[in-house]
């Protein structure tokens, strides 16, 4: 028993891992209004209260105006919120410093990118953690695989060995 637990919790570790992605039944409009000045983030990377709080603010978006038309806007709520944060990914997304989450503070994206120096997150390469598809190659089809990551400046990645 407590052996096939063990495997359980291994495949879970597996399927977890796997689930930071935009999902593929994603409406196309969530692809399209939320992927113009960014590229559309997985929606697991915050939990539903935080994702309310960003669609609720578009007027007011990390300094930029966002609004779009009411039916999507509902339409990309109600997906990013039924596809929302439930693993813990999200902890740390809010701070006193701004009224919005930031997906690129929480500790599970510290964590993640740990390797990474501060001169690459600021240089004119990458200029913003928010800008995902500098290194993640098909960051824009949602999809956020290992072997799918090529480092600016970096010639061996380059080379997609
Ligand atoms: C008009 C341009 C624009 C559009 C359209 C837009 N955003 Fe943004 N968004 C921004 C900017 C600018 C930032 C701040 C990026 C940075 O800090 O480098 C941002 C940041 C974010 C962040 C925080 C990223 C982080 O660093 O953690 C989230 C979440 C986000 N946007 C969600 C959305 C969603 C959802 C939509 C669609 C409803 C959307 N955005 C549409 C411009 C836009
Ligand atoms: C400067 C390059 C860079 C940027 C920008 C970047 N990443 Fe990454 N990301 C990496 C690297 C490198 C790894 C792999 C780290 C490792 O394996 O040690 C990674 C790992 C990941 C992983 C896999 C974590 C895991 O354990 O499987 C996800 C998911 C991810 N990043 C999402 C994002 C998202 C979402 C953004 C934008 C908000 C982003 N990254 C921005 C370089 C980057």
């Amino acid at each position: 028993m407590q052996r096939l637990l063990l495997i359980l919790f291994a495949a879970c570790g597996v399927a977890r891992a796997d689930t930071i992605a935009v999902p593929a039944d994603a409406p196309p409009v969530y692809m399209k209004e939320c992927g113009e000045c960014h590229v559309a983030y997985p929606p697991q990377l915050l939990d539903a209260g935080d994702w309310k709080n960003v669609m609720d603010n578009l007027h007011a978006h990390y300094g930029d105006n966002a609004v779009i038309g009411e039916q999507a806007r509902q339409e990309i709520t109600d997906f990013l919120t039924r596809n929302a944060d439930s693993n813990g990914y999200s902890a740390g997304a809010n701070s006193m410093r701004s009224p919005l989450p930031k997906l690129t503070r929480t500790g599970w994206f510290r964590h993640a990118h740990i390797k990474i120096t501060n001169t690459l997150w600021t240089g004119n390469q990458v200029r913003s953690r928010s800008n995902c598809g500098a290194c993640h190659m098909r960051a824009e089809q949602g999809s956020f695989q290992e072997n799918e990551i090529r480092m600016p400046g970096d010639p061996r990645r380059e080379r997609g060995e």
